[in-house]
């Protein structure tokens, strides 16, 4: 396994199905997702590991694009998301990188008033890139982008919580609990 991305062998929607194709219609960039739209399988499955659920976003993105490279988070950290990826092809791709020097980015602000931090091309170097499924479990503290193929890709991202130490939920803790779980 490497440390940023890996696959998960559960079969649980994270949303339900109506609101899923509202997200699909309406292909907004970033949708806040209530918590009443989060299904009880994915809720019950997270719980029993003592997870919770500090939110939940869709992304939605063209064919033919390329994200920001930014982290979900305003300084570097090791925290993981559950993402479920939809409708992507084979070019469909997360990219993770570090930082050549210092690291230098500008904290922004998302929709529920989560910071993320937008960095430059020029101060990072690529050191991964892999397809991701669903559901996946991503690096998401350090610096990353997606870029599309030929044709348009649809995200929902949980971040997850540890319950036990109230924190975001780790790399490690996260490979822990769903080791059961983890497609080789
Ligand atoms: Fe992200």
């Amino acid at each position: 396994m490497n440390n940023f991305c890996y696959h998960l062998n559960i079969n649980i929607e994270p949303i339900d199905n109506n609101f899923l194709s509202e997200l699909v219609s309406k292909k907004e960039k970033i949708t806040i997702i209530p918590k009443e739209k989060i299904t009880y399988e994915i809720i019950n499955f997270l719980d029993s590991f003592n997870l919770g659920i500090a939110g939940g976003l869709s992304f939605y993105r063209s064919a033919n694009n390329e994200s920001a490279i930014h982290m979900d988070c305003n300084t570097i950290q090791d925290k993981v998301n559950m993402n479920w990826v939809y409708f992507q092809d084979f070019q469909s791709r997360m990219h993770w990188y570090k930082f050549k020097d210092t690291p230098k980015y500008k904290i922004l602000t998302l929709p529920n008033g989560d910071n993320y931090t937008d960095i430059l091309k020029e101060d990072v170097e690529l050191i991964h890139s892999e397809k991701i499924e669903f559901p996946s479990i991503v690096q998401a503290g350090i610096p990353h982008s997606v870029s599309t193929g030929a044709s348009e890709r649809l995200c929902i991202c949980l971040c997850l919580t540890n319950n036990l130490t109230n924190k975001k939920l780790t790399w490690d803790e996260s490979a822990n609990i769903f080791s059961k779980y983890t497609k080789i």
